[in-house]
């Protein structure tokens, strides 16, 4: 069973994607502790109606000792609005992933979170779109990729309509990834992920 630890800022749809496939055994995982920056994030209500540890913490040091005394395996950032710095990241090299709302390497980055993601990709007069799971390096949006996932952007659309669509493949590949690390078919060589079969 793989000790996860999940970090959130906001609503954590995503957050409850892990949860589900825990709880329905699609991820061989157990869910050890939710801790958001924020107080009032809808993620740590999400935690606690499945009796999962709930921690509004904004300290960094104190995030990395609850994260260890709860002997987490892998970190996943789920919408956490924060930047990790370069201690934490060291702490868990190779054992935390990000979600991001675009196709990395295009439009991420500093300032790129939330709508401003899909607005930019209206603005740019993008055909597609998509997500991206990636491991955490010192580099915003910079580690390497585990997965991806796109979706065609249409003219008429607003940016909470790609919102949507995008959200849609985040909550089936954030389980996904998480369910390839815990059976192990995840390597990293030079820098690039392998997927084992
Ligand atoms: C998602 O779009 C994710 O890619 C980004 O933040 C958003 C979080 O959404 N990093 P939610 O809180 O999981 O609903």
């Amino acid at each position: 069973m793989l000790n996860i630890g999940v970090l959130v800022s906001g609503g954590g749809s995503n957050l409850q994607a892990i949860i589900d496939d825990c709880e329905n055994g699609e991820i061989k995982g157990n869910i050890k502790v939710v801790i958001s920056n924020k107080e009032d994030a809808f993620g740590l209500e999400r935690a606690r109606k499945h009796n999962i540890r709930a921690v509004f913490e904004k300290n960094e040091d104190k995030v990395i000792k609850i994260l260890k005394e709860e002997n987490v395996d892998l970190v996943v950032l789920a919408g956490y609005l924060k930047i990790i710095s370069p201690k934490f990241i060291s702490e868990f090299e190779n054992k935390m992933m990000n979600i991001h709302p675009s196709l990395i390497p295009s439009f991420c980055g500093d300032g790129f979170y939330g709508e401003k993601v899909h607005q930019a990709v209206i603005d740019y007069g993008a055909k597609v779109s998509g997500a991206t799971v990636h491991f955490v390096n010192e580099e915003v949006d910079g580690g390497a990729i585990i997965l991806q996932e796109a979706v065609p952007v249409y003219f008429e659309d607003t940016a909470e309509d790609i919102q949507k669509r995008v959200l849609v493949e985040e909550h089936k590949m954030l389980p996904r990834a998480i369910d390839l690390i815990s059976r192990g078919k995840v390597e990293i060589i030079d820098g690039r992920v392998n997927i084992l079969k």
